[in-house]
């Protein structure tokens, strides 16, 4: 199994961290966590965004990294909030996505880790479905409570294996598949 110390997660988020240690984890790579506010441009586009954020963390710790940007799309606000989930949930909450949303509730949400280090920049994405609950179930982390992925009766903070189906273990993934071969075929 590999045991590696030299990838790191960089985000303002601990939950979010705290998911991708587990998930990576769970396929043998060891990531460490580094606090830093990184430039965020305004885009319509999750990958451009990922990919500058990426970009700006390498450059800030001039180590091996990976980040997550994420966005929950919903189908009946023509995708809103999107690319501005973060904005939107920290100015309107959960109670305000409840009240935009009509009886139409299907949404998903989409995650994109972008991998950079000296010579490389690797972006996966992922997207899983669902639909947003009529109200606010469990206690969790940001749309958690709201969020019930398709085939599941409850909300991500209600279910114990969201860590074996999110939209972050998708991309985590994806991502783990190609730096394990990485690794591999630079010797490591
Ligand atoms: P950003 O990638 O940090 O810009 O995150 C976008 C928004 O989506 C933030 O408000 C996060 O709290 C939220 N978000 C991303 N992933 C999750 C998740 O797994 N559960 C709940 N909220 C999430």
């Amino acid at each position: 199994m590999h045991k590696l110390f030299d990838l790191y997660f960089v985000s303002s988020n601990p939950h979010k961290y705290k998911e991708a240690k587990n998930i990576l984890d769970s396929f043998g790579i060891k990531l460490g966590f580094l606090k830093l506010d990184l430039e965020e441009i305004q885009s319509t586009s999750l990958k451009d965004i990922a990919e500058k954020k990426a970009k700006d963390a390498f450059s800030k710790s001039k180590k091996p990294i990976i980040i997550e940007d994420d966005g929950l799309f919903i189908d009946s606000l023509n995708g809103f909030p999107g690319p501005y989930s973060s904005y939107v949930f920290k100015t309107i909450g959960n109670k305000g996505i409840l009240k935009l949303v009509s009886s139409k509730r299907k949404a998903k949400f989409v995650s994109i880790i972008t991998y950079c280090d000296k010579k490389t920049l690797e972006s996966f994405d992922a997207k899983l479905d669902g639909i947003i609950s009529k109200s606010q179930k469990g206690k969790g982390w940001g749309y958690d409570p709201i969020f019930i992925p398709k085939n599941s009766r409850k909300t991500f903070a209600e279910i114990e294996n969201k860590n074996k189906l999110s939209h972050r273990f998708k991309a985590l993934k994806k991502f783990s598949n190609w730096y394990l071969h990485k690794l591999e075929s630079s010797g490591r």
